[in-house]
């Protein structure tokens, strides 16, 4: 379309751990406008990291009316938005109450540590360990929803009491956006969001009584848990005289790992993508087979779409049952907690750097890291060690030692975790790949790793990544990878795309897909083994330090 007046745009809302985001998309996949907002990290005591559910909402509303206030700057108009796509940090888990419709307490955050004694306890009895891989293909670990759900309704009575007269709404944050959005009239959040708080059954794909049970939802899933529907769907209308998107329906809804590999376009079996944020987070997309992992690997939801349907689309039923979905995608999932949230350390708490850019050229000033190693295990690690008794440490200090070391050595222990994590993926998928995608011949797979996220802007990062795992490492020119995908998700229910491959043909012939940085391997293999071995002398002192 040659008139920008009549071009689609499609809103996405990227509400992530340290920020709020709405980018707003062409239909080839290019940004047009973009607004982003910080919120709060509340540390009350060590281990404990809440939001501010208002906080992140007002962030959130805000973003959508800037990002739209651009449009008008940049000649289009904010009714070319013809749809909008939630995608979020996942496992954080708000509480709110049904009739007042505000908060009852501050949200839990996805890394917080303040149930660890309950997954002690839990882990303890290897029937319900297996019990819980089986359904829900997670660890027993504090970094999902559930055990944070048990605890807060032990430990707040304002939610207790609400849980009793069943006025206790909860959700991952998808949930709570879509229920303000919506003006308190959809409570629902998808299969990606739901698989990840340890309470969903990945192959039936309904909320499990048994784990509801178990961590304290005794009465069942309902009415506190919300409707899980197909990410890709009708979630409802944006019902909100304030906001510029009001009027507009909510067509997606995914987390944002699961988000990133869907904008990586990595729509087959074996499709691989790594984002590096506040923690990074690796994807393998597994097709229809949910793979289990024999390496401490997750079994988690991709996605499932419901396609657009322009018979059922304008009626009442769309908005709140799921038509006829396709099956869902899994995925294999390796998480490293701390990436980015170890520069923003550098910053925030030793105070030695003022800007996470900054970290290419401080790293770069020196040849290597003078003898220091940095595992940055401030909450535990997690794929695939899942040792929650770690912690930080840096060894090997000497009176040699700069400021520029210390940085090296932060930016090289987030690509040691990413190549752990890269290791036991890539063993999971070898071995399950006659079942996954076919004939799929080893040296098709692993091509390349392509990365997103805010970290491999830095040019350090993606070299030493590459020659850490041994692998070529490709940083497409569009990294904004997690909105994008809940983006083209939502055009696809809104019926903007046909399907995946309509979204490939938009975005490769016209759009922005295609051109990518690539970064080879440059050390020799005698140079790696030295680094793995240092690196794996500095983990093992960092197991057993939690207090
Ligand atoms: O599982 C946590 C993850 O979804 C958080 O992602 O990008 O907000 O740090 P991010």
């Amino acid at each position: 379309e040659t008139d920008k007046t009549k071009r689609t745009l499609i809103a996405s809302i990227d509400q992530g751990t340290t920020s709020s985001r709405c980018i707003i998309f062409n239909k080839i996949g290019e940004i047009i406008t973009c607004s982003q907002l910080e919120h709060k990290q509340l540390t009350p005591r060590p281990g404990y990291t809440e939001h501010d559910g208002r906080e992140i909402m007002g962030a959130v509303l805000n973003c959508i009316n800037r990002a739209c206030e651009q449009l008008k700057d940049l000649g289009y108009d904010s009714s070319q938005v013809k749809t909008v796509g939630v995608t979020n940090q996942r496992e954080t888990i708000v509480f709110w109450d049904s009739v007042s419709g505000h908060p009852l307490c501050n949200a839990i955050v996805w890394h917080d540590t303040r149930t660890q004694s309950m997954i002690d306890k839990i882990s303890k009895d290897e029937k319900i360990v297996s019990m819980i891989k089986d359904k829900t293909g997670l660890k027993v670990s504090a970094y999902f929803s559930a055990s944070k759900i048990k605890w807060t309704l032990e430990n707040n009575e304002q939610v207790k009491k609400a849980y009793d007269r069943k006025t206790l709404r909860m959700g991952t944050i998808d949930s709570w956006i879509i229920f303000n959005l919506t003006n308190g009239k959809v409570h629902a959040t998808d299969v990606s969001n739901a698989s990840r708080t340890s309470l969903f059954n990945i192959h039936s794909l309904e909320w499990d009584e048994e784990l509801c049970h178990l961590f304290g939802l005794t009465n069942g899933p309902f009415p506190y848990l919300p409707k899980v529907m197909p990410s890709a769907s009708n979630f409802g209308m944006i019902d909100d005289p304030t906001c510029y998107l009001s009027g507009v329906n909510i067509c997606s809804c995914i987390g944002d790992q699961q988000s990133a590999l869907f904008g990586h376009l990595c729509f087959n079996p074996t499709d691989t993508k790594v984002t590096l944020g506040t923690g990074c987070f690796m994807l393998v997309n597994t097709g229809h087979m949910a793979v289990s992992s024999a390496s401490g690997v997750l079994t988690t939801i991709g996605w499932q779409i419901d396609y657009y349907n322009p018979c059922t689309s304008e009626s009442e039923e769309s908005t709140t049952s799921v038509s006829k979905p396709q099956p869902v995608v899994y995925a294999l999932e390796g998480s490293v907690a701390i990436g980015g949230a170890a520069v923003n350390w550098l910053r925030d708490k030793l105070r030695i750097i003022t800007n996470p850019d900054e970290t290419e050229s401080i790293a770069r000033a020196v040849t290597d890291c003078g003898g220091v190693v940095f595992v940055p295990a401030f909450t535990g690690l997690f794929t695939p060690h899942w040792d929650s008794t770690a912690r930080g440490v840096i060894v090997g200090l000497t009176s040699y030692t700069s400021r520029d070391h210390i940085v090296r050595a932060t930016l090289e222990g987030v690509c040691h975790c990413v190549r752990d994590v890269y290791t036991a993926v890539k063993a999971d998928v070898l071995t399950e790949r006659e079942s996954m995608g076919g004939a799929v011949k080893e040296e098709d797979m692993f091509q390349f790793m392509s990365v997103d996220g805010g970290m491999t802007r830095n040019g350090f990062v993606c070299e030493t990544l590459a020659s850490f795992s041994d692998s070529r490492v490709a940083r497409p020119k569009m990294v904004e990878c997690t909105a994008l995908g809940a983006a083209l998700l939502a055009g696809i229910a809104a019926g903007i795309y046909k399907d995946e491959s309509d979204v490939k043909d938009w975005l490769y012939s016209k759009g922005v897909c295609g051109e990518r940085a690539v970064f080879d391997p440059i050390m020799t293999d005698e140079e790696r083994k030295v680094e793995e071995e240092r690196w794996i002398d500095a983990l093992e002192r960092s197991k057993g330090l939690a207090g």
